[in-house]
């Protein structure tokens, strides 16, 4: 590295001409005036309310899409909730716990244990084992556990252990958060009785923000002071809350794009960010979502992609049979992938909660409870980009050997 003069000396001590407060314009930082969603709010507020009270809430289940405010309104009111009861006898009779469900069944228990006093090891303990500590510091006492992204669980793990055990405990109120709505969550869950406990449970669904609530959002980031003064072009806020409202409303996604412009106007030394530096960001941010996405996916989760891509809608049983012929032919090549239908499933489950796959509904099997769905790709997404991003993935894998005779059977699998 070169020492002394050169023009990048002054970067440190230059002011920022745009950006005043980095964090404020995060999509993680949370403010505690949650714009629009004063109804949803209250309505949850009123269902709390007899825990607050002495009583137990009945379950929930709240849903909505990704970047609706599910998780940042339930934090705002499960603070409140534990600020009321701070009194010492409240709180000795009243557990809450709120934990990112997304992991094994263990997992979820050991963290519930975590925000309830216990600490379970990382290793080493059955789930009944774990349970059998959990059910100990609940004994005699009432309990509010919110379990975020529960869809993520319950695609992991379909038969819900988690869910079986704490449905079952009496004075007990989950608060159960999910993208997708009730009908398909509890559609996921093989174990019945997990089923019909649920569906007495109250539903909450979010609506996606409209362009103009994500306006608001923003702009309430600029009234506290994440920008400097004049540092935002006309129309600059309505574009990326447009953008956004084209992805399902998504208050994260618009903040995100609008951060980015800003990084971009700052790096470029503008006076103020532009439309063009939005544009540019959109680029970025949907690109880079996506492409990092498929690069950290392993490769017999891009064939499943891969067959979709290729020969449009199809039902699961003929995508794995589809993507392990791919894996066979390539495995005669010599690269070594095998792996058997049941991570197939794991993985089409995975990929549908990422959004790259669809369900579509072809009607009802017959006999029990069956309802027949076809796994396509969305088509909000651009193929001939997809194919390019999973085909560059592969390239890599390959050591950027476009003439092995792997690169040569996968492009043959692809393209036929
Ligand atoms: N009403 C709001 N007012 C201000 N900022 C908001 C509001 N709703 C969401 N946000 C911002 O958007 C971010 C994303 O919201 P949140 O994490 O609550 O969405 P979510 O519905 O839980 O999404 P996911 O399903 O992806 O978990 C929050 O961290 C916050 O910065
Ligand atoms: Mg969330």
């Amino acid at each position: 590295m070169q020492g002394g003069t050169g023009a990048n000396e002054d970067i440190f001590s230059t002011p920022s001409k745009i950006i005043r407060d980095p964090n404020l314009l995060s999509s993680t930082f949370v403010p505690d005036n949650l714009v629009h969603r004063d109804m949803e709010i209250k309505d949850l507020m009123m269902h709390l309310r007899p825990a607050a009270q002495g009583t137990t809430p009945g379950n929930l289940i709240m849903t909505g899409p990704s970047g609706s405010g599910k998780t940042a309104v339930t934090s705002q009111v499960v603070e409140k909730l534990k600020n009321h009861i701070s009194q010492p006898k409240d709180a000795e009779k009243l557990l809450i716990a709120s934990v990112v469900a997304h992991a094994s069944p263990y997992r979820v228990l050991k963290d519930l244990a975590h925000e309830c006093g216990s600490e379970l090891p990382k290793k080493g303990l059955s789930f009944e084992d774990g349970w059998a500590v959990l059910e100990k510091d609940l004994e005699g006492k009432r309990a509010v556990f919110i379990l975020d992204e529960i869809d993520k669980y319950i695609e992991r793990d379909p038969e819900a252990k988690v869910l079986y055990r704490l449905t079952r405990r009496p004075d007990t109120c989950l608060i159960l958060i999910s993208n997708l709505q009730p009908s398909p969550l509890l559609d996921m869950i093989e174990e019945p009785r997990v089923r019909s406990r649920l569906e007495a449970a109250t539903r909450f669904g979010f609506l996606p923000y409209n362009a103009l609530q994500l306006v608001d959002i923003i702009r309430g980031r600029l009234k506290m002071g994440a920008l400097q003064h004049g540092a935002v072009g006309d129309g600059v806020v309505e574009l990326c809350a447009a953008l956004a409202q084209g992805k399902q409303g998504n208050a994260a996604f618009a903040l995100n794009l609008f951060e980015t412009a800003a990084k971009i106007a700052e790096n470029s030394n503008a006076e103020k960010i532009g439309m063009g530096h939005v544009k540019i960001a959109d680029r970025m941010v949907e690109e880079s979502n996506v492409r990092e996405a498929i690069f950290s996916m392993p490769p017999e989760k891009r064939f499943l992609l891969m067959v979709l891509l290729r020969d449009g809608p199809t039902a699961p049983s003929e995508l794995y049979e589809k993507a392990g012929k791919i894996s066979r032919e390539l495995i005669r090549t010599g690269y070594p992938f095998s792996i058997t239908d049941r991570r197939r499933a794991d993985f089409l489950r995975e990929l549908k909660a990422e959004g790259f796959v669809a369900n579509n509904r072809e009607g009802r099997t017959k006999g029990r409870g069956g309802v027949r769905w076809k796994a396509s790709i969305p088509t909000c997404y651009d193929r001939a980009t997809l194919q390019a991003y999973i085909h560059e993935a592969f390239q890599k894998q390959f050591g950027d050997d476009k003439e092995s005779k792997e690169s040569k059977q996968l492009d043959h699998s692809m393209y036929g």
